[in-house]
């Protein structure tokens, strides 16, 4: 790990963790082939701490190769022959081979836990293992956490293997944001594991960290400040969200609280009506009645 640091962070290394959110300035992925062996188009993406990032494409396309790329921090060994740098140097060995120094968190489109724990031990063993001051405090701001992210709450004494997908999902996200305090995460798909994912992008929002979602949804990608397209296994452009995209988001989000109203109903084990449409399209400045 010391080897990517600039000689005058090296004293701070010694604390594994928030000292690591610190120093990692910049991820960058070297363009390597696509699917076909065609180079990548994109040659070149920097993602500097604090970017929100997303990468799109059709299904089959590359995007959970891409991320699987930066979370095993290629080194022309994936067969996309990438490359990635954290702040422009080839990362340390020391990142793969001890979990707790590994500055990226990367939640799966296909998750499940291998720990039969009851929720709250298994935080409290995690919040431990990454010497938080406060253990107690950090399981209960987790568990907070995951709970605005789900749709019915996590009971803490239930065990890690009982948990539904998307609570799964809901509690590994809080946890690699606020007990693991990882720099870097990425995220899978988290459309599909049916949380709120509104919401999950404005909690995470707050925190400052690198993030990069593969998604489908024209939100989370036009809530980034920037996606990178993938077509055919490989990188084929990278689109800055300006001003007018983000003018479509705000209405995209109207629609999307329409939606999640509906589902929301649909789970409920309600039954819709049009006239209920038109007053939720209405109540979301989408028709006038
Ligand atoms: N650059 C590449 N070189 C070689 N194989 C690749 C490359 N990119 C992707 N692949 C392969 O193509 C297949 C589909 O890619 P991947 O699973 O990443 O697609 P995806 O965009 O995540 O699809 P989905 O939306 O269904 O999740 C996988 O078998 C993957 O290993
Ligand atoms: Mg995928």
């Amino acid at each position: 790990m010391l080897e990517i640091l600039a000689p005058k962070e090296q004293g701070e290394v010694l604390v594994e963790g928030k000292v690591a959110a610190m120093t990692i300035k910049k991820i960058s992925i070297l363009g390597g082939y696509g699917r076909a062996g065609n180079k990548d188009p994109v040659d070149r993406v920097d993602l500097a701490m604090g970017d929100v990032l997303s990468i799109v494409g059709p299904t089959g396309s590359g995007k959970t190769a891409l991320i699987n790329d930066i979370g095993l921090f290629a080194s022309e060994n994936t067969p996309s022959r990438r490359r990635i740098l954290i702040n422009d140097v080839v990362p340390s060995n020391e990142f793969l081979d001890d979990p707790s120094k590994n500055p990226i968190a990367l939640i799966t489109q296909h998750t499940s836990f291998l720990s039969d724990l009851p929720v709250h031990k298994f935080l409290d063993i995690h919040a431990r293992i990454r010497h938080s001051e406060r253990p107690g405090s950090v399981v209960d701001d987790t568990l907070e956490f995951a709970n605005q992210l789900t749709g019915e709450p996590i009971i803490v004494d239930s065990a890690m293997t009982e948990l539904s997908g998307g609570q799964s999902r809901a509690l590994l996200i809080a946890d690699a944001v606020i007990i693991g305090n990882s720099p870097i995460i990425l995220l899978d798909e988290i459309e599909n594991a049916g949380i709120n994912r509104t919401k999950a992008l404005e909690l995470l929002r707050k925190y400052e960290k690198i993030f990069v979602f593969v998604t489908h949804d024209p939100h989370i990608a036009l809530l980034s400040g920037y996606r990178i397209v993938m077509k055919n296994g490989a990188m084929q452009d990278v689109i800055t969200t300006g001003a007018e995209e983000r003018r479509v988001a705000e209405t995209i989000d109207r629609i999307d609280k329409v939606i999640v109203n509906l589902r929301e109903k649909i789970r409920g084990g309600d039954r819709l009506t049009e006239e209920e449409l038109r007053v939720i399209m209405e109540l979301a400045s989408l028709v006038s009645i």
